[in-house]
């Protein structure tokens, strides 16, 4: 408490005396650059800071009253202002030399810590760093949502490409649950998923949807009201994705064919997307699911533990937190907890979210790699994508829409049941690539979902029993095991069907001729 009094009669200081030429001239400066820190300092104590400032400048004020000392308040008498202000410092320090140390510890210019720079830089800036060109774009929502998408135009300059020469062939990555745009590159240029794609010579386009780092802002709602969290993987395929693939084809040019890359939830909004909206099945060449979630009936990932609490949705926001799905609630901890005894992982990982919830594989695991990734992930989701997920895993794995409950879904969609999305209008050619040891998507309701998929290219299963679902970004023999395959997808293009349908459109175009 003295602190923080200390610190606004600093301020009444430098409003009543003169700051220049006084004894106190470098307390002020050191108090007045102290004002993020005690605003922290206050709303970590879960007080209002403006109500606080309110208070403490009313005992401030009280202190100068006049009553209380039978004379007179004299502010520009120095020697009176110079006592008082002994007072508190030496109250303050005496009391509270350890808040006093937080504020304004002796050694306040720069903290100087040994971490690697990169640790902390943005998607674009790493993309920098490793020499590639990098460009953001931002693209505004029809429900409001201001998303930043990253891109990487050209390949490297020098690496034997012709660097800026178009036009390329375009792909979009897109993050799964908790991710962003950096879950591409952090592996870096040799073994990072958009590296590998630039160098093979397509325009790489980078997701990130509503609530992760890079895509928090809203025209008219603020990232801490509930409203703005009220979003699952459904309103992402609704708004999100139209916006960004719409804004990609009008910066391509709309004859430009698409390819789609999408990892975990990344996947679950194309097929979302595809099976309602229809007509981007015609936008895109084809999609590329690695660790595709629809069906969600073989759940290994603690996030099954929530499944029981699906039925009771208000309960389930408050266990897990309204708005925000954070990783520093007791839930959390406690799932990781129960996460880590089952698979003996060490601390650092089952800590994070993300590690929590789709597991650790020992082997594949570049450990350079966890500072940048523990500083990026989890990059930000909402609690009700989480509670959807749970609700599918609860009614049978079943790929259907937010339950609201039985009034609820008939507002929302005239049924007292959530539909189910339908699988059988995604005519894009689809190619699964799943693994044995995906703790979200099992090799059984990968297999399930591609028998529903009308147009499916291929069903790949990574050849190493122990890849997991994160193993498809950051996996020391991703390249190898994953983006070769998938590379040589890209280049085929869709299926026969889809093939078939070039011929026919070929043969309609020397019919006009
Ligand atoms: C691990 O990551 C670092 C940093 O990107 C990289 O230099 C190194 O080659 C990687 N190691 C393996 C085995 O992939
Ligand atoms: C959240 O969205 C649902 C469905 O669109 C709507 O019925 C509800 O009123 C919204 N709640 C808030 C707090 O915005």
């Amino acid at each position: 408490m003295r602190l923080p009094v200390l610190f606004l009669f600093t301020i009444v200081l430098i409003q009543y005396g003169d700051c220049q030429s006084t004894w106190y001239s470098d307390l002020v400066s050191i108090f007045s650059e102290k004002t993020t820190q005690l605003k922290n300092y206050v709303q970590d104590k879960g007080r209002s800071f403006k109500n606080y400032v309110g208070s403490v400048q009313n005992k401030v004020t009280s202190y100068f009253k006049p009553s209380a000392h039978g004379r007179s308040l004299d502010v520009t008498t120095e020697d009176q202002i110079k006592d008082r202000f002994e007072v508190y410092l030496n109250e303050a320090e005496m009391y509270d030399s350890e808040l006093f140390e937080v504020i304004a510890p002796a050694d306040m210019k720069y903290k100087c810590t040994t971490d690697d720079p990169a640790i902390h830089m943005t998607t674009p800036q790493l993309i920098a760093l490793h020499g590639y060109p990098a460009e953001s774009h931002v693209v505004i929502t029809d429900d409001g949502y201001i998303l930043t998408l990253h891109r990487i135009p050209y390949a490297k300059v020098g690496n034997g490409s012709k660097g800026i020469e178009s036009p390329r062939k375009a792909v979009l990555l897109h993050h799964g649950l908790l991710g962003s745009s950096a879950d591409w590159v952090m592996a870096g240029p040799e073994k990072g998923l958009a590296y590998v794609l630039s160098n093979a010579g397509y325009d790489v386009w980078l997701a990130n949807v509503r609530g992760n780092t890079y895509s928090r802002s809203h025209i008219s709602l603020n990232s801490d009201c509930r409203a703005f969290w009220n979003f699952t993987f459904h309103e992402i395929s609704q708004h999100d994705l139209p916006a960004m693939i719409d804004y990609i084809m009008v910066t391509k040019g709309w004859d430009a064919k698409l390819n789609y890359i999408g990892h975990s939830m990344g996947t679950s909004v194309l097929f979302a997307l595809l099976s309602t909206k229809t007509h981007y099945n015609k936008v895109l060449r084809a999609g590329y699911a690695l660790a595709p979630v629809a069906y969600m009936t073989e759940i290994k990932s603690p996030i099954r533990l929530l499944a029981r609490f699906a039925d009771d949705i208000e309960y389930l926001l408050n266990l897990l937190g309204q708005n925000e799905f954070l990783p520093q609630n007791a839930v959390l901890r406690w799932l990781s907890k129960h996460a880590c005894e089952i698979n003996h992982i060490e601390e650092a990982f089952c800590e994070n979210s993300l590690f929590m919830l789709c597991g650790f594989d020992e082997k594949q695991f570049n450990r350079t790699l966890l500072p940048l990734i523990l500083s990026h992930v989890p990059a930000g989701a909402s609690t009700k994508t989480l509670v959807h997920y749970a609700q599918e895993i609860h009614n049978k794995g079943q790929f259907q829409m937010f339950d609201y409950g039985k009034e609820g879904n008939k507002r929302q969609y005239g049924t007292p049941t959530p539909p189910q999305y339908p699988l059988e209008k995604i005519t894009l050619p689809i190619a699964l690539l799943g693994a044995q040891n995906d703790w979200l998507a099992s090799t059984a309701d990968v297999a399930k979902l591609y028998q529903q998929l009308p147009n499916p290219i291929e069903n790949y299963v990574v050849p190493l029993e122990e890849f997991n679902h994160i193993d498809f970004l950051w996996a020391i023999d991703a390249p190898k095991l994953v983006y070769n395959k998938l590379i040589d997808l890209l280049e085929k293009g869709g299926s026969k069907y889809a093939e078939v349908d070039v011929e026919i459109i070929t043969n309609e175009i020397n019919e006009l001729d």
